[in-house]
């Protein structure tokens, strides 16, 4: 019996234990006035996805898809150009690979991102659902919102921020360009690095570790998102599928 063999009856067995929704479609588009390059990073063990960048120019979109069980985030990379060299890079999310293609590395923060993990096959892991939620735990470059069609249930709403956190960032959190325009906003555990800001330490728990000033003026731009690491749980939306979903930048 030859590795394709098993490889076949392995396949076969998937499709029969997770029926005929295998797939997860994520539209991408780009509500901008400026283009987005979309960042992609696979984490729990699955493998990456068909693309890990992509570029969006202003009024695009474009699809992928993930399979049951699928985990890991997206992220949106902005004000990115090549050197004479070639080199790829972004003002922000940069993953710092020299290409538009993330090939498995994370992107710089501060970046809005998008976490998924979709319901394993057969609808037994992950309690049956996809969870989602949009996090500025890493500080936020721009706006994202995370739309669901098709799937049910209470929490199956989308989730995100329309807000530019950027024209409303503290100075001391402000990433700026050359230009002086404000590209991103630092979390304030980024920035200061501080066991309170950043849930460690004696304030590593949910009991400890309560929001701050800044975590503050971060969920009141942004109420459907994450705004530090013990944000309350009404952060996390799930659907039970199956489900598509639209991420809109700038929606
Ligand atoms: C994606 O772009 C195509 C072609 O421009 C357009 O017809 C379609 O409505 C767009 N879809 C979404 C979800 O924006
Ligand atoms: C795109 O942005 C405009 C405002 O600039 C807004 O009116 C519109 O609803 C947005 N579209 C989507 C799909 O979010």
């Amino acid at each position: 019996m030859g590795p394709s063999f098993v490889l076949v009856i392995l396949h076969m067995t998937g499709l029969i234990l997770g029926g005929a929704a295998t797939t997860t479609t994520f539209t991408f588009s780009n509500n901008c006035t400026f283009p987005v390059w979309v960042g992609t990073l696979s984490g729990g063990g699955s493998s990456e996805l068909s693309k890990t960048g992509f570029p969006l120019p202003p009024g695009s979109n474009s699809s992928l898809s993930a399979s049951a069980g699928w985990s890991g985030r997206f992220w949106g990379r902005s004000f990115c150009s090549s050197d004479s060299s070639g080199r790829f890079s972004c003002l922000t999310g940069d993953c710092s690979t020299g290409q538009v293609s993330c090939n498995g590395e994370g992107g710089a923060p501060p970046a809005t991102l998008v976490e998924v993990t979709l319901a394993s096959s057969g609808g037994s892991g992950a309690a049956g659902k996809d969870f989602y939620d949009v996090s500025l735990v890493d500080g936020y470059n721009l706006p994202v919102s995370v739309e669901p069609a098709g799937g049910s249930g209470d929490d199956c709403r989308p989730a995100g921020c329309r807000w530019d956190l950027n024209v409303r960032c503290p100075k001391e959190l402000a990433v700026a360009a050359a230009d002086g325009t404000v590209v991103a906003c630092r979390s304030a555990c980024e920035a200061f690095g501080d066991a309170r800001d950043c849930c460690t330490g004696e304030y590593g728990s949910p009991a400890t570790c309560g929001p701050t000033k800044y975590s503050k003026l971060f969920k009141s731009a942004c109420p459907a998102a994450y705004s530090y690491a013990y944000d309350d749980p009404t952060s996390t939306f799930t659907c039970v599928g199956p489900a598509s979903y639209s991420l809109t930048f700038c929606p």
